[in-house]
């Protein structure tokens, strides 16, 4: 690899608790390359969540693994993606962000797409064969593969044999703890939020679930909130699990001393917010039980579905996806995700929640967004030849805790499985 001697980019012993990872891995150009072919062509990715085009015609742009889609819902209530692009010439058929459309036409020519992708009219059209409509040149063309999960779709672009259902494998368990929060559906809440990284995409994801930074990184929150709140946060620390899933998937789920409109509540909600919590907790049990419930509530969920997509379920419900611009960039696009139905009371607390914590301008972003960008700083200008590896190793061969990095090389693991193949076949040829 240009710069480097390093080889093997994950290297395990077990026996000897290490799990390193080269630095190389976030710097280089043929690694970059190579998440695009081996990942980002072949995973199962989100391109969004089906509320965001609720009614017929609803569509949204989406930049997915560098191409151009429209993500719409036809007239018949169908969910689509399709490539963004013009079948004539290629000219981009959708210029708006988002909308609601019968039809789409290309400006370049004038040709008419219904929003189901079939050609519907294009000028001069007595001039083209009968081949040319039989064989269908002038559609949309669809994603590869597309399938909705409980809301979230996902696009895939191979032809995948593998179902999104056995994709996400044991994960599902946790995404379905997420998604039995809203009795009503989830609903992504006023458009989106976007913002770009000077940092590697592997970065934001080990960050994403890495329950050992949190008193660090974040104690300026943490001071808010004993400042703020005073006696009015939970006496819990904390506490949980990482926990390693199929398929690079991972998860850390634990108590913390802030609340969560779904639903527990801190004296600093007052009265009224215990009202309001009581009756979304109880209506918890009656619909799950109390043990399933009592986990739903109280429990923080730090969710990767592999490769790129992040479910914080914390004080607030975010989902986040990114995708790599170069080595040393990246840009996020973020939702905050709510029950389609709950009170003024419990949006207003989950949305404070959100923009206090998760939103760019919170209190855990922007240090995130340092630390990160610090980290990628120190990898690069040649400093990655003498310092060639990162460590991931904190609790290996014990039991599993918070702040621990298991699931770290759960993602890890599978990175190296997929991407290492790629690396030695390019080495090989060099
Ligand atoms: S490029 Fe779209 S109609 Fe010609
Ligand atoms: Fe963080």
């Amino acid at each position: 690899m240009a710069g480097s001697d390093v080889q093997a980019l994950v290297v395990e012993n077990e026996q000897q608790g290490m799990f390193q990872v080269a630095r190389a891995a976030f710097t280089s150009a043929d690694v970059f390359e190579a998440e695009y072919e081996e990942l980002f062509n072949k995973c199962w990715l989100y391109v969004g969540h089906e509320s965001e085009v609720s009614k017929n015609g609803d569509y949204v742009r989406r930049t997915i693994a560098r191409r151009n889609l429209i993500f719409n819902r036809d007239s018949d209530g169908r969910l689509n993606a399709f490539f963004n692009t013009c079948p004539h010439r290629g000219a981009e058929v959708c210029r708006e962000q988002k909308g609601n459309a019968k039809h789409f036409q290309c400006f370049y020519h004038g040709w008419i797409f219904a929003n189901n992708g079939s050609l519907k009219s294009q000028p001069g059209a007595d001039r083209y064969s009968v081949h040319f409509k039989e064989q269908q040149r002038g559609n949309l063309v669809a994603v590869p593969r597309f399938a909705n999960y409980r809301g979230l779709c996902f696009v895939n672009f191979s032809q995948t044999t593998v179902s999104i259902e056995e994709y996400l494998g044991n994960a599902r368990e946790y995404l379905d703890l997420v998604l039995d929060q809203a009795e009503s559906g989830l609903v992504a809440v006023n458009g989106m939020q976007e913002y770009s990284l000077r940092a590697n995409w592997k970065l934001l994801v080990e960050n994403s679930i890495d329950g050992y930074h949190a008193a660090t990184t974040h104690s300026t929150y943490l001071d808010y909130l004993a400042n703020i709140h005073g006696k009015g946060m939970n006496k819990v620390g904390l506490e949980g699990v990482g926990t390693k899933l199929d398929n690079g998937h991972a998860v850390i789920e634990y108590s913390a001393p802030w609340g969560r409109p779904i639903a527990n509540w801190v004296p600093a909600w007052g009265e009224q917010g215990k009202v309001e919590v009581d009756a979304i907790r109880a209506r918890l049990e009656e619909l799950h039980g109390k043990e399933k419930a009592d986990r739903i509530a109280l429990k923080n969920r730090n969710l990767l579905i592999f490769p790129n997509l992040v479910i914080n379920d914390i004080m607030a419900l975010t989902f986040r996806t990114f995708f790599p611009t170069a080595p040393n960039s990246l840009h996020v696009t973020g939702w905050a995700m709510a029950p389609q139905t709950e009170s003024e009371w419990a949006r207003k607390y989950r949305l404070d929640n959100f923009l206090e914590f998760l939103g760019p301008g919170g209190f855990a972003t922007p240090d995130d967004v340092e630390a990160l960008e610090s980290c990628q700083s120190g990898y690069q200008n040649g400093m990655e030849q003498h310092v060639q590896w990162n460590d991931m190793s904190k609790g290996m061969g014990m039991e599993a805790g918070y702040s621990d990095e298991i699931q770290m090389r759960s993602f890890w693991s599978e990175w190296g499985r997929r991407i290492q193949p790629a690396i030695d076949r390019k080495g090989a040829r060099k």
